[in-house]
C-alpha cells in the first residue's frame, strides 16, 4: 500500500505543470495560496539614497540623470557638499550602526503583516548583500559591512512572515546597461554579465518567497530574458512551489503578464479587477526612501491608512504598506506608531481581512460608508466613519428569520430588524469604542 502511494506521489510530481519561456504558459501558473491568504505586507525602500534621504530614492537619477537636471537636487548638492562630490561617495556613509533585525521583524509582526518586501537592489544599482557581480557596490564590501539581505530574512521568517525581495531590473547608470541601451537592446551585456548571474544568485541564496520585480519599463521583456528566468523560477528554482513574483517583467508586462498585478504604483482599481492585484503604497505620501526633511503633514494617518487597506481588500487585492528606514538602521518612530497601530487594529477586525474575498457588491453610502468583504458563510460590512446614529442601515444584505449581526471585538449579538421584507436591515449598535484606526466591523451570518 505504502509503495502504490509513493509511486502514485512520484507520477503526479513528474507530470506537475512544467512552464515553458511563453507568456501563455507562464501566466497559466496558479498563484501560490498564501500569497491571497496574506493580504497584508510591509514594504522597506533602504539604499544609498537614505543618506542624502532628499527628495526620494530617485536621488541620483534628479540629480545626475535626467536632462535638464532637477536644479532642487542640484542645488541642494551645492549648498551641502563639497563640489565634486559624487553620488558613490555617500555609501560609507551608510552605516546602518543602529540596525537590528529583531527589532523591525518585531515592529512588523505587531503590525499584523504577514509578509515583508525588502529592496535588494534599487534602480541605483547597490545590493543589499554581498552580490559578487556588484563589486564595491553593495553593503558587504562598502557602508554597512553587512548581510542586510540575510540578517532581515532570518528575523522576519523567524517570526513566520514570509521574506520577499525587489529587485530592479534596470539600473541608471551600469555602463553595460548604458551601452545596451544605445544600441537599442540589441545587445544583452548587462542581462548576461549583470542582471541574470546576480538574480540568479539571489534567489537560490536567499530563497524568496516573493519577487518584487521593478525597473522594466526601457526594454521589452525579451531583452531582459523574463520568460527564460520565470520558467526556471517555477520549474527548478528551490523556491518553485511556494515564490509569488508581480508583473513588471518589461515593457507592456504590468497589468497583464506575470504573477499577481500591480498595475501601476498606488494603482486604485473602481471594481474588482478580473486578476489578483496588490496595491502599494507608502506610509510617507511624498516617497519610498527616507527623507530627512519629510513632515507630519506629508505622512498618512492611521484611519487614511485603514480605509485604504479595507478598499483594496474589498476588491480583491493585498495592501503593502512601505517605509523608509533612515542610513542609521532607524524605522523612524512616526512609521512604528503607525505599523502598531495598524496591527491593534487588524487584532480585533483581522478577520474581516485575512483569506477574505470580494463580495457580490463592494460597498455602499447609506447611513455611513460601508465596506463589504466575505469568508465562508459570513459576510462582513466594515464601517469606515462613525455612523451618526445610534444604529445603522444596510441595504444589500438579504436576511432570514435566523440572520445574526454582530460587532467584531464584542461577543454579544445586536439586534436588527429588516428594512424591507425582502432586503436590508437596520442594526442596533451598541456605543462604538473609540479605536484609534476609526472603522468597525459588522459580522452578518445566514444572509445572502
Ligand atoms: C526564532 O528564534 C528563537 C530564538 O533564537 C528560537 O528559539 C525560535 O525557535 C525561532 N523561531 C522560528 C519560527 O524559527
Ligand atoms: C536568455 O534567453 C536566450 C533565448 O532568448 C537563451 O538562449 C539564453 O540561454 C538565456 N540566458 C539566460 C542566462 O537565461
Ligand atoms: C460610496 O462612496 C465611495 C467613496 O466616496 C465611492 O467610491 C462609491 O462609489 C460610493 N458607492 C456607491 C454605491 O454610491
Amino acid at each position: 500500500m505504502l509503495s502504490v502511494v509513493v509511486l502514485v506521489v512520484a507520477l503526479i510530481s513528474q507530470t506537475a505543470a512544467r512552464y515553458t519561456a511563453d507568456w501563455k504558459s507562464l501566466d497559466s501558473r496558479p498563484l501560490p495560496s498564501w500569497y491571497d491568504q496574506a493580504r497584508v505586507g510591509i514594504f522597506v525602500h533602504w539604499g544609498v539614497y537614505s543618506v542624502p534621504g532628499f527628495g526620494s530614492e530617485w536621488f541620483w537619477w534628479h540629480w545626475q540623470g535626467q536632462r535638464p537636471p532637477d536644479p532642487k537636487y542640484v542645488n541642494f548638492m551645492l549648498k551641502n557638499y563639497p563640489p565634486g562630490f559624487t553620488y558613490p561617495e555617500f555609501a560609507p556613509q551608510f552605516r546602518a550602526q543602529f540596525f537590528n533585525p529583531r527589532e523591525w521583524a518585531d515592529i512588523f509582526k505587531s503590525s499584523g503583516a504577514k509578509y515583508v518586501v525588502l529592496t535588494a537592489k534599487h534602480h541605483e544599482g547597490f545590493t543589499n548583500w554581498g552580490s559578487p557581480n556588484s563589486w564595491n557596490w553593495n553593503s558587504v564590501d562598502t557602508g554597512p559591512r553587512r548581510d542586510l539581505v540575510g540578517e532581515l530574512g532570518e528575523a522576519v521568517r523567524n517570526r513566520s512572515i514570509h521574506f520577499g525581495l525587489y529587485n530592479s531590473l534596470y539600473e541608471w547608470f551600469h555602463p553595460l546597461y548604458l551601452k545596451d541601451k544605445k544600441n537599442g537592446f540589441k545587445t544583452q551585456e548587462f542581462v548576461m554579465h549583470k542582471l541574470l548571474p546576480e538574480l540568479y544568485n539571489m534567489v537560490v541564496r536567499y530563497k524568496p518567497d516573493l519577487i518584487w520585480s521593478d525597473g522594466d519599463w526601457e526594454a521589452p521583456d525579451i531583452y531582459w530574458n523574463s520568460t527564460v528566468f520565470l520558467s526556471w523560477l517555477y520549474n527548478e528554482s528551490p523556491v518553485k512551489d511556494k515564490v509569488v513574483t508581480n508583473d513588471r517583467w518589461g515593457a507592456g508586462c504590468a497589468c497583464k503578464h506575470g504573477g499577481y498585478y500591480n498595475c501601476e504604483d498606488k494603482f486604485t482599481p473602481g471594481q474588482v479587477p478580473k486578476h489578483k492585484w496588490e496595491k502599494c503604497t507608502s506610509i510617507d505620501t511624498l516617497s519610498w526612501g527616507h527623507r530627512k526633511n519629510m513632515k507630519l503633514s506629508e505622512l498618512m494617518d492611521l484611519p487614511t491608512i485603514i480605509k485604504d487597506l479595507i478598499r483594496t481588500v474589498s476588491y480583491g487585492g493585498n495592501y503593502l504598506l512601505n517605509v523608509g528606514p533612515t542610513p542609521e538602521g532607524m524605522i523612524p518612530p512616526v512609521f512604528e506608531e503607525r505599523l502598531r497601530g495598524l496591527g491593534a487594529w487588524l487584532k480585533v477586525n483581522g478577520e474581516a481581512i485575512y483569506s477574505s474575498k470580494p463580495w457580490r457588491l463592494q460597498n455602499e453610502n447609506t447611513t455611513s460608508s460601508i465596506w463589504y468583504t466575505c469568508k465562508g458563510n459570513s459576510v462582513y460590512a466594515i464601517m469606515t466613519t462613525k455612523p451618526p446614529k445610534a444604529s445603522v442601515q444596510l441595504l444589500e444584505p438579504i436576511t432570514k428569520a435566523t440572520t445574526t449581526v454582530t460587532l467584531l471585538g464584542n461577543p454579544k449579538p445586536l439586534p436588527w430588524s429588516p428594512v424591507n421584507p425582502n432586503a436590508g436591515l437596520t442594526v442596533l449598535l451598541p456605543d462604538l469604542p473609540s479605536i484609534p484606526g476609526m472603522a468597525w466591523t459588522l459580522k452578518l451570518d445566514n444572509i445572502q
